[in-house]
């Protein structure tokens, strides 16, 4: 079992109109505050009112960035950066999904940069300061609202990257169930897919040795999503539901369950490829990926931790052999995915060709090896997205 280092900074206020505390959580962090947002659904819902109001009382001054897009940009990302530096912004509020929070978390880095933020993506110049980030989440899915780490695109460049940094962690996230209720069914079911992603690449499944505990708790990630992300799809207004799904997203990523261990989440990275390309929905291409990374990486030596899962999760029969348990998990996997949760199963449904599978495959290895619960090189990487045709 591995050592690790566990520290979580990120303050949560969960449940429905703790709103009113972001008077007092924003000012103790200065008077200039960055609005960010995207495209305009929480205008749709009056989220924007209710938060405007809340600023309003707080006596702060208020500059707004909208239309972050679904795979933020880095465009986007410097546009805000700009903005913190001539109106001297002291804070930042992202209020909106994962890719909102993933711009805000970018721009709170690039903020103390002169220069294009792509560097600090691209590590050729270190964060070193960030503007303090708070977040008010409206769709469960990526853990942006209590992890460290935000996600930026360059569609010049067809890359798709990761900036992770201590400095990134929210300081506070507020989670109001009620917030998803407008999310739609296809969202919910991407988001919900992600969620489940994050569990199986950070590190349900593993070569490592890995606490029981922690491997239980995934399970019960996992079955939360199961149960109830079916229900919020038919019942947007379960609060009952849609907590569930907030709460499993926010902990299937902030780094409590993840057992110390290092190694490539090998269906994140071959998702990221999918979206830097053709700019998909994340947890649409990851729900594609994932059954046929099963199907590759089934053998003897991987077999019997996706028949567990199969156990667990599906209440797949123990007495199957663990070879025949791992394909029947397999199969419930898939079901849940395309036929409960209603999603596209093939990528060529999405108009992708292999066109581009060889360099993509290349870049999701970054010209090495993944190592996961089995490694994958880029020519494993190619044939998992010409299964996935
Ligand atoms: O543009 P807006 O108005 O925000 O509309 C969004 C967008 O169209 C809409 N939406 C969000 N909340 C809503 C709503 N519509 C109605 N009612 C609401 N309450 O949903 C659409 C998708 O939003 P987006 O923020 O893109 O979704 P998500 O939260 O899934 O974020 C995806 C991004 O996060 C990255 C992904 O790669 C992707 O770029 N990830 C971030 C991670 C992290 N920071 O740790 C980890 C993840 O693995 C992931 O890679
Ligand atoms: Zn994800």
């Amino acid at each position: 079992m591995n050592n690790f280092v566990f520290q979580n900074p990120t303050k949560i206020y969960f449940g429905k109109n703790q709103l009113s505390h972001l008077k007092e959580e924003i000012k103790q962090f200065g008077n200039n505050v960055l609005l960010v947002y995207g495209s305009g659904s929480i205008k749709r819902i009056g989220l924007y009112d209710k938060v405007m109001s809340v600023l309003k009382e707080a006596g702060v001054n208020v500059s707004e960035l909208s239309g972050v897009e679904p795979n933020p940009r880095h465009t986007t990302v410097n546009r805000g950066a700009d903005i913190c530096k001539k109106e001297h912004i002291d804070v930042l509020l992202a209020v909106g999904g994962g890719s909102t929070i993933d711009c805000t978390k970018a721009i709170a880095a690039a903020a103390f940069y002169d220069g294009d933020c792509w560097d600090l993506v691209k590590r050729k110049a270190p964060v070193t300061k960030a503007l303090p980030i708070l977040t008010v989440l409206t769709l469960a899915a990526t853990g942006s609202e209590m992890d460290c780490g935000g996600v930026i695109s360059n569609m010049d460049t067809h890359e798709k990257l990761g900036l992770v940094h201590p400095l990134l962690f929210p300081k506070v996230s507020f989670l109001d169930p009620e917030n998803t209720f407008s999310v739609n069914a296809f969202q919910t079911a991407c988001g919900s897919a992600d969620i489940l992603s994050h569990v199986f690449d950070c590190n349900y499944f593993t070569a490592d040795d890995r606490m029981d505990m922690a491997c239980r708790i995934q399970e019960e990630v996992i079955r939360t999503v199961v149960r109830y992300a079916p229900i919020a799809m038919k019942e947007p207004e379960n609060y009952e539901a849609r907590a569930n799904l907030m709460w499993a997203s926010t902990w299937a990523l902030n780094g409590f369950l993840d057992n110390g261990i290092s190694q490539a989440a090998v269906c994140h990275m071959m998702e990221h490829e999918l979206s830097a390309f053709y700019d998909i929905t994340h947890g649409l291409g990851l729900a594609i990926l994932t059954p046929r990374w099963m199907e590759y990486i089934l053998d003897e030596g991987t077999a019997p931790q996706l028949k567990r899962f199969g156990t667990r999760i599906f209440g797949v029969d123990e007495s199957l052999s663990d070879m025949e348990g791992a394909k029947e998990a397999i199969n419930r996997l898939s079901k849940f995915l395309y036929q409960d949760l209603n999603l596209q199963s093939r990528l060529s449904d999405l108009g992708i060709d292999d066109g581009h599978f060889a360099e993509m495959a290349q870049k999701a290895c970054n010209g090495g090896i993944m190592k996961s619960i089995k490694d994958l090189t880029p020519n494993d990487v190619e044939a998992i997205f010409r299964m996935c045709l």
